[in-house]
């Protein structure tokens, strides 16, 4: 079972994010576009449409997530991908310290219980990147949500500040808070999630 609820959403939609990259992955490969030969590391993959953008330039991704029909759609999706799909906890699996390039948390970070777990894992995530490296970061933040499309679902909720704080060592390249206005295909309820957006870089 997933954490975050989102189980009934990849029964019921095999394609429930969609096959393009988050707005912040398309902006990151933007700007830098050559990632071939890069580590990548995608924490709570989903469906693994950010795993598979770093894929197709050439990185070597591992993707974790806990739910098992996250990763059987992005099995469905791209059979012949060469992503490492890893059906785990990522607060509990096994990473050599200094083995990442960029470490990639679309949307993981507000599935956990509290505001302890969330600082403990970025700082986990932190030690398993190489200097230089890379976080490209987006969790709900604590200023608006309306839950109303995920009955059950209790997101830990931290201030977009205590984000940008965890990172106040590293070289911070994009943070935005805005509004994510979506609608899931399961269920068509349209809301609203303040959203933390942040990419930062190790410093070298
Ligand atoms: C909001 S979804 C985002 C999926 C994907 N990153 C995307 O942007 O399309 C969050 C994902 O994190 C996964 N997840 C939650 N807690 C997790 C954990 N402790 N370890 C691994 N995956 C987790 C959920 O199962 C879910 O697929």
């Amino acid at each position: 079972m997933g954490n975050g609820g989102y189980d009934d959403g990849y029964a019921a939609c095999p394609c429930f994010w969609g096959r393009e990259p988050g707005s912040l992955v398309a902006r990151f490969l933007a700007r830098v576009p050559d990632v071939a030969g890069w580590d990548v590391l995608d924490a709570g993959c989903g469906e693994g449409k950010n795993a598979h953008a770093f894929m197709m330039r050439g990185a070597r991704v591992t993707a974790v997530d806990t739910s098992a029909l996250a990763l059987l759609n992005a099995r469905e999706a791209w059979p012949s991908s060469t992503v490492e799909w890893v059906h785990a906890d990522v607060r509990r699996l096994a990473l050599p310290p200094a083995s990442f390039d960029l470490v990639v948390a679309y949307g993981l970070l507000h599935c956990l219980a509290c505001r302890g777990e969330v600082e403990a894992l970025v700082a986990r995530f932190q030690a398993v990147t190489r200097a230089g490296g890379r976080h490209v970061i987006c969790a709900f933040n604590e200023r608006r949500q309306e839950l109303i499309a995920h009955p059950g679902f209790e997101p830990c909720l931290i201030p977009h500040n205590a984000y940008l704080d965890l990172y106040r060592d590293w070289d911070i390249e994009e943070a935005s808070d805005e509004d994510l206005h979506e609608t899931h295909p399961h269920n068509r309820i349209a809301h609203v999630h303040s959203l933390t957006r942040l990419t930062a870089r190790r410093p070298a």
